[in-house]
């Protein structure tokens, strides 16, 4: 993958570059360059026309992660709390490779980002789709004082986090689904998994991550078996810098962990009943092999959701349960 990175950095300008200068920068045959660029086509999933007498170019121009330019946009919070940030062309997973860490020991606000995930992880033992270059992975720890009880609706307020920092940047419409999704249209945006670990009465190391797409190739998109979208279908979506997003996200997500050591989830019951998309409707929860059929009605100072079954108010908390819509009201 390196020398494979390195190419796509070099095309990622949209401009044309011949295969002998590829090949001289790289110290390889220009055979061997257009097998790398095949393998980047095929398996990366990235458009590249070649031309002759001109070489290759990408079809659009891509903007790759840039920790300069990332750690220049950060809030001053974020920028104090961030204690180190990786930017990788690969990983198997953000969120394994800092579970890993924390469990030698990193400070909190440890913070890992990559252009492409090989074993991307999704809630409910699902794969993450994470295609090179045009999403954004991002993984964060932090160390909580409070125990696993005590970060429970954390991932709610991550959920809020993400919203916030998607309409700080002017989009629109953007609304969570419990307890973990990101969606605009109805359709999945970005999904948040939180992994931790606790001692009894803490503290607990947490990880958050964050899968945001920006741009799914159809190669990639027909992997996904949920009604997706990215930022490119969204107007003024795709026009947002990814760089910029990537500081925007953390800016909240590091104000959102940190308040919550202090406040927990209850100050943002509210919020979260604004954003949610399916307040007031007649949902179905999935409890491993079983569901339950009540009306949604919102979440607790926790974040356990609350619902309403045959005139008796029930509070579910998150973990492995899946929510579908049945009907709206
Ligand atoms: C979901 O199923 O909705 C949660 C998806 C979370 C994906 C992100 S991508 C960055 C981080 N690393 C992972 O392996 N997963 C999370």
């Amino acid at each position: 993958m390196d020398i494979r990175a390195s190419i796509i950095r070099a095309l990622a300008d949209g401009c044309f570059h011949s295969g002998e200068s590829l090949a001289n920068t790289f110290g390889v045959s220009r055979a061997a360059i257009w097998k790398h660029l095949s393998k980047i086509r095929d398996e990366l999933g990235i458009e590249i026309f070649s031309v002759r007498g001109r070489g290759y170019r990408l079809a659009a121009p891509l903007e790759l992660l840039d920790q300069r330019t990332i750690l220049k946009e950060l809030s001053g919070m974020a920028a104090e709390r961030i204690s180190y940030m990786e930017v990788r062309d690969q990983v198997d997973s953000t969120n394994r490779h800092l579970m890993d860490l924390a469990s030698h020991g990193i400070p909190s606000g440890y913070v890992c980002l990559t252009e492409r995930q090989t074993a991307g992880r999704g809630r409910l033992g699902r794969t993450w789709i994470s295609p090179f270059g045009s999403n954004i992975y991002l993984s964060i720890y932090w160390n909580y004082s409070l125990d696993l009880a005590g970060i429970s609706g954390l991932s709610l307020a991550a959920g809020i986090a993400v919203v916030r920092a998607l309409e700080r940047l002017g989009l629109k419409g953007i609304g969570l689904k419990w307890p973990n999704d990101i969606l605009w249209d109805n359709r999945k945006l970005a999904g948040l998994l939180l992994e931790a670990r606790g001692e009894q009465g803490g503290p607990t190391k947490v990880v958050v991550g964050i899968g945001l797409n920006r741009y799914l190739h159809e190669s990639h998109a027909q992997l996904i078996d949920q009604p997706w979208v990215d930022l490119a279908q969204i107007p003024g979506g795709y026009e947002i810098s990814r760089n910029l997003l990537t500081a925007r996200l953390l800016d909240e997500l590091v104000y959102g962990m940190s308040r919550f050591q202090e406040k927990g989830f209850a100050p943002l019951t509210k919020e979260w009943r604004e954003y949610d998309v399916y307040q007031g409707e007649t949902v179905s929860l999935q409890i491993g092999g079983k569901s339950v059929i009540g009306t949604h009605c919102g979440v607790d100072e926790h974040g356990a959701l609350l619902l309403k079954e045959a005139g008796r108010l029930n509070a579910y908390h998150g973990g492995e349960l899946g929510l579908r819509l049945l009907r709206r009201v």
